[in-house]
């Protein structure tokens, strides 16, 4: 069934989950700052038939979320959706905590908390999954290597809410998705983003994933 997805960030990562989500007939929605603006223009430039609002006016009729923000805005963002995200709703959380103000990103909490576990406190009555955090936002979509196809890994405490992630990724083109267990394992996924963007900064490479070899059956 086609579902109603709205995408909050107009950036690489929003534009690229919209392009992911409006081949499989879903029908999206970009929440944008500035929904007229140049980079909500572009956004939808970039996938035709998507539409752009404000977060009060598109959330309220959404079956999925998507956040594709800074780790910075984060916060504020959570502040101002959680009065309006439906009970129930999937979150698929895309981002990373990372800090800029060393020039170099490094990740700005670790250990103790993640990004992931912050968006679930803020939304308790969502079913938060942590996805598409560990790989560049141009291999969302049809991921080719010539090595071999790429793993996505996921967290997130409702397995319903997992499945449902795994056959979307599947549509994207993945071979589904690695369960790494709940929320809190985003303190595992994030660092695996930091990972991923440290060997792109040191090579200069960005067309790279992480595959996991000798899988459980
Ligand atoms: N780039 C990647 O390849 C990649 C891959 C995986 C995960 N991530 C993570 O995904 C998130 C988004 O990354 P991105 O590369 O898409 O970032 P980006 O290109 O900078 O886009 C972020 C979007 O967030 C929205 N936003 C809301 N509040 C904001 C604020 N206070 N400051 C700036 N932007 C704000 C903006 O859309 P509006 O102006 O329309 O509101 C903006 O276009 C980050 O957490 C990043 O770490 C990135």
């Amino acid at each position: 069934m086609n579902k109603h997805v709205v995408i909050i960030g107009t950036g690489n990562v929003g534009t690229a989950l919209a392009r992911g989500f409006s081949a499989r007939g879903d029908r999206v929605v970009f929440a944008s700052r500035a929904p007229q603006g140049e980079a909500a223009r572009q956004a939808l430039d970039a996938v035709p038939g998507s539409a752009a609002g404000t977060l009060a006016e598109t959330l309220t009729a959404a079956d999925i979320v998507c956040l594709a923000v800074p780790g910075s805005a984060l916060e504020a963002v959570l502040a101002e959706i959680a009065p309006v995200v439906p009970v129930g709703t999937l979150v698929i959380d895309a981002t990373n905590p990372l800090d800029f103000s060393q020039g170099a990103p490094r990740l700005a909490l670790g250990f103790s908390d993640s990004a992931g576990e912050a968006v679930q406190r803020r939304l308790p009555a969502a079913r938060v999954v942590k996805a598409f955090n560990s790989i560049g936002a141009g291999l969302f979509v049809r991921p080719a290597f010539t090595g071999g196809a790429p793993d996505m890994f996921i967290a997130g405490n409702d397995s319903a809410a997992k499945d449902e992630v795994a056959a979307i990724l599947r549509d994207f083109g993945w071979r589904g998705a690695i369960d790494v267990g709940a929320i809190d394992a985003s303190r595992l996924l994030e660092p695996l983003a930091m990972l991923w963007i440290d060997y792109g900064v040191r090579r200069g490479h960005w067309t790279h994933g992480f595959s996991l070899l000798g899988q459980a059956a």
